[in-house]
């Protein structure tokens, strides 16, 4: 049944691009981001524009999100990280939670086998004790499975919010200060990395969000500290690997300084 909601169906032309594939062909190798997160919004007003509910551009989105994860995979990013659900989500109807809760699942059976043998390493943001019994299973299968992969990270921020994600980490290390384990002074910007949910990732160097809002949206609080920021009108249906192309040539030429001065251009 819900692949007849979904549209359901594996048919799917777009493979991992080569190095040599003509897409890349504007890419400056040496100046690529390492970490990407993308914020991937405009689903609802994109179905809109096409007459079409909001649940159809949901499931539009999953494509994209498809030929995106294929991309970096064809740029060797270190990491991926996309914003699938935040903690204010809950907030929409109640179907259309519902919904996007059935199309994460049923992403994760379609895709999880394609993506394993991509070598990608799947990882979830988020509080994930918050999603159903079935999708926790699911999360955790699909962890399992890719965990000594050594390819992209591909992290998945549902029921995701950094100020919560800062929330338990302060609990969690409070905690061991007052079971005796941690003293107050030691803790360090390294131990707060490695108490957040991506522990383990590099600092995110570019941040996209499409749709034409700019703003944050509790994506990454802390992560983001130093990210370029590059925006679309598009929305994320109609967003596509020429345009995830375009991000990457823009940021190989942004001038990160991180609070120092550039000698060659200063
Ligand atoms: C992004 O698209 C997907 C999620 C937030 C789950 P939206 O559903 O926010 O689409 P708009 O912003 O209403 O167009
Ligand atoms: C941000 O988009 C969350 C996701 C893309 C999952 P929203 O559509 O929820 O953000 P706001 O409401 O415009 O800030
Ligand atoms: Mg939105």
């Amino acid at each position: 049944m819900w692949n007849k909601v979904f549209g359901g169906g594996t048919e799917d032309t777009f493979e991992v691009p080569k190095k040599d594939s003509p897409l890349f062909d504007r890419i400056d190798w040496n100046r690529l981001p390492r970490h990407v997160a993308i914020i991937m919004d405009g689903n609802g007003r994109w179905a809109k524009g096409q007459g079409l509910l909001r649940s159809a551009g949901h499931t539009a989105g999953v494509k994209t999100l498809k030929h995106i994860l294929k991309t970096a995979v064809g740029l060797g990013l270190d990491a991926l990280t996309v914003y699938a659900f935040s903690t204010e989500n809950w907030k929409r109807p109640h179907a259309e939670v519902d919904f996007l809760m059935h199309l994460f699942s049923e992403y994760l059976t379609r895709e999880m086998q394609e993506m394993h043998e991509n070598n990608v390493q799947i990882h979830f943001l988020g509080r994930i004790d918050g999603l159903s019994e079935g999708l926790q299973h699911q999360v955790r299968e699909a962890e399992t499975l890719m965990r000594d992969n050594t390819g992209v990270k591909f992290n998945i921020a549902a029921n995701y919010g950094g100020q919560d994600e800062i929330l338990r980490m302060t609990q969690t290390l409070a905690k061991r200060a007052a079971s005796g384990q941690l003293r107050p002074e030691d803790i360090s910007e390294q131990m707060i990395e490695d108490t957040l949910d991506t522990h383990g990732n590099l600092p995110v160097d570019l941040v996209i969000r499409t749709s034409g809002d700019q703003r944050l949206s509790n994506f990454l609080l802390w992560q983001a500290a130093y990210a370029e920021f590059w925006f679309t009108d598009a929305n994320w249906p109609e967003f596509t690997p020429e345009r995830f192309v375009d991000a990457m040539v823009d940021f190989g030429k942004r001038d990160r300084r991180f609070g120092g001065l550039n000698e060659k251009k200063s």
